[in-house]
């Protein structure tokens, strides 16, 4: 003959274990959604801190790099060439001094300046300025283009004109933003 008591506390114990499991399932549940709500967050943070995520794409946060004095280019628009070298430049984990990463033509009439990326829109070869007819031409593919910027040869490969710079004049030094833009395609995009 059975114990009713014992039967009792039986299905109690199942009762709590239920319960108990219940409860964990409800936790677990609980502790998944969070997650889920928090990941966006977690993504977003990311790229917030992530240097070369955060430099991708706009010019405003590409840094100023002073290149040189006023002084140092002449008063009657032709050009010179500079290498742009940043102080600083840091990928996810690493700071790296002193790196040499493209190089502009600049000219200047009185107080304006105007900057060129070196590099051809097209392909991406080195531009060369003519003093002879005074302007610019890529060996690569007979681009030519303008002390502007524009192309001159509706025969040139080229499907933009040469890429501005930011540029300003700040004790009395020249200073640019500079930035890569993709080649071979009529818009200005930058490269992050
Ligand atoms: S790379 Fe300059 S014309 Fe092709």
């Amino acid at each position: 003959m059975s114990d009713p008591k014992a039967k009792k506390s039986l299905s109690d114990d199942s009762c709590c274990q239920d319960g108990k499991s219940r409860r964990l399932v409800i936790a677990s549940t609980i502790g998944v959604s969070a997650a889920c709500a928090l990941f966006p967050f977690a993504a977003g943070l990311t790229s917030i801190l992530d240097p070369v995520v955060r430099n991708s794409g706009s010019t405003a946060k590409v840094p100023w790099t002073r290149v040189t004095s006023v002084i140092n280019l002449p008063d009657d628009g032709k050009p010179a060439k500079f290498e742009i070298i940043l102080a600083e430049v840091k990928d996810a984990w690493t700071t790296y001094k002193n790196v040499p990463v493209g190089a502009v033509y600049i000219s200047r009439k009185g107080d304006e300046v105007i900057a060129f990326n070196l590099k051809c829109p097209h392909l991406g070869c080195a531009v060369d300025y003519r003093s002879k007819t005074n302007d610019y031409f890529c060996p690569c593919h007979n681009s030519t283009f303008g002390l502007d910027g524009s192309v001159t040869d509706a025969n040139s490969p080229s499907p933009r004109g040469l890429d501005t710079m930011h540029t300003k004049i700040e004790d009395k030094f020249v200073w640019i933003r500079f930035q890569q833009y993709r080649p071979n395609i009529a818009e200005k995009i930058p490269l992050s």
